[in-house]
């Protein structure tokens, strides 16, 4: 199955160009559905249908579904994040505070694609066209799998049969309280176990990302940031789309406002001009006249931007991984071998990166995100001798630690 997702800047055409890419591909005989997890109901707009939770057939071979979070958030958190509050009630802490501890930022977003990874598996779509909503909120909601389910490892590591013990000590009850500690760690196990399943399902190299952007000096710059730091999540970006790219007027217009339609006109070609230096194929899409709302004038805006091409297509695939580990000299498992940890960061050369090594990760910080990488286990034994960036690829050195690699031979 197919996933792409659309994301961008608030207002720059997302939600228009998901639905316009699910009714070109429907109308090309793919079972798709078209899902949003926007909190505005525009995808329903856009496509002039009314939209639920569960898909619905708006034409042939076209579903569309609404994720609605507040409705997620009162079902299926509200009865976690209760258990929670009992329990820690029973271990003496203030309601008000356990309230404040309840509270787990960004889970309102899990929830979401949570629901959207249960919509995409709910039928037999050939093509899933998310609408993510703006950037920000984006990059929140796909960094998240990762960002919780450590969190969650470090929270209850495997051995839950300790910590079930320790907790239940905790509360200060007997093994009355047993019972409900053992629903709440259920609940967090099926947490963790969705947010393994998200992870999957982005780091699918049947899944990526478009960037909608519309041609102007600062969408350009903040697009730049933007593939950095989803790249730093490990998210792959296959097309950028500058949307409401205006035509040139013919020459025969003259007067002020030919000039006007002129100067837009080159100014949005120099942006896209410089767009063609980033890595990664850009399509347009042209600013139609009126509001490109239901599905004919959807076609007509998928027709500008696709042409004949297939929607679905994937021209950003790259053979090369995302982040990669080569060792660089001796060999392996020897204590004068070297590894490099190359992370590869689409838009990132000449941009500020931090790097810091905390315990068994790695901090990078690019494009304004942080992102923890966890080191694989031969690189955990190693120090890190240099770091560089080379074009728009971190590369990081490490050299083994004597003292951490036992079956080091003289
Ligand atoms: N190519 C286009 N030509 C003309 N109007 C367009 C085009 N693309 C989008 N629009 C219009 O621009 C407005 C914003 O588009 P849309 O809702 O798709 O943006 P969005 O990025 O999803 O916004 P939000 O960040 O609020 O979710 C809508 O009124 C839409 O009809
Ligand atoms: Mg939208």
């Amino acid at each position: 199955m197919r996933v792409v997702l659309f994301t961008g800047k608030g207002g720059v055409g997302k939600t228009t160009l998901a639905a316009a890419t699910a009714a070109q591909l429907a109308a090309s005989g793919r079972k798709t559905l078209v899902v949003s997890t926007d909190p505005a109901h525009s995808l329903g707009d856009a496509l002039e249908a009314e939209l639920r939770g569960e898909p619905t057939e708006l034409e042939p071979g076209l579903f569309g579904a609404h994720i609605d979070t507040r409705a997620l958030l009162d079902s299926s958190w509200g009865e976690l994040q209760g258990h929670l509050r009992t329990l820690l009630a029973g271990a003496g802490v203030d309601e008000l505070v356990a309230d404040e501890l309840t509270v787990l930022p960004g889970v309102e977003e899990l929830l979401a694609l949570g629901a959207v990874r249960r919509a995409a598996e709910s039928g037999p779509w050939e093509v899933v066209v998310v609408d993510c909503g703006p950037t920000a909120e984006t990059l929140r909601l796909l960094g998240l799998p990762e960002a919780l389910s450590g969190y969650l490892e470090r929270l209850f590591p495997a051995h839950r049969r300790a910590v079930r013990g320790l907790l239940a000590g905790l509360s200060g009850g007997g093994r009355d309280d047993l019972p409900a500690w053992d629903r709440t760690i259920d609940a967090l196990d099926g947490l963790a176990e969705q947010l393994v399943g998200l992870r999957a399902l982005l780091a699918d190299d049947q899944t990526s990302i478009r960037l909608v952007l519309t041609p102007e000096r600062v969408v350009a710059a903040e697009t730049r940031r933007t593939l950095t730091a989803l790249a730093l999540h490990g998210l792959r970006v296959d097309t950028l789309v500058a949307n409401r790219v205006q035509p040139e007027p013919p020459r025969s217009l003259r007067g002020p406002a030919a000039r006007w339609l002129r100067e837009r006109h080159t100014e949005q070609q120099a942006v896209l001009a410089g767009l063609a230096a980033l890595p990664l194929p850009v399509r347009t899409a042209a600013y139609s006249s009126a509001e490109p709302t239901g599905i004919p004038a959807l076609l007509q805006v998928a027709a500008s931007l696709y042409g004949t091409d297939d929607p679905a297509g994937d021209p950003g695939r790259d053979p090369e991984p995302l982040l990669q580990v080569r060792r660089t000299a001796g060999v392996g498992g020897s204590p004068d071998s070297e590894f490099e940890l190359v992370l590869r960061l689409p838009g990132a050369a000449g941009a500020p990166l931090e790097l810091a090594r905390v315990d068994d990760d790695l901090a990078v910080t690019a494009g304004g995100t942080r992102r923890m990488v966890a080191l694989p286990s031969v690189l955990r034994r190693c120090t890190i001798t240099a770091a560089r960036l080379v074009g728009d690829e971190l590369c990081v050195l490490f050299q083994p630690d004597p003292a951490l690699w036992p079956t080091a031979r003289p």
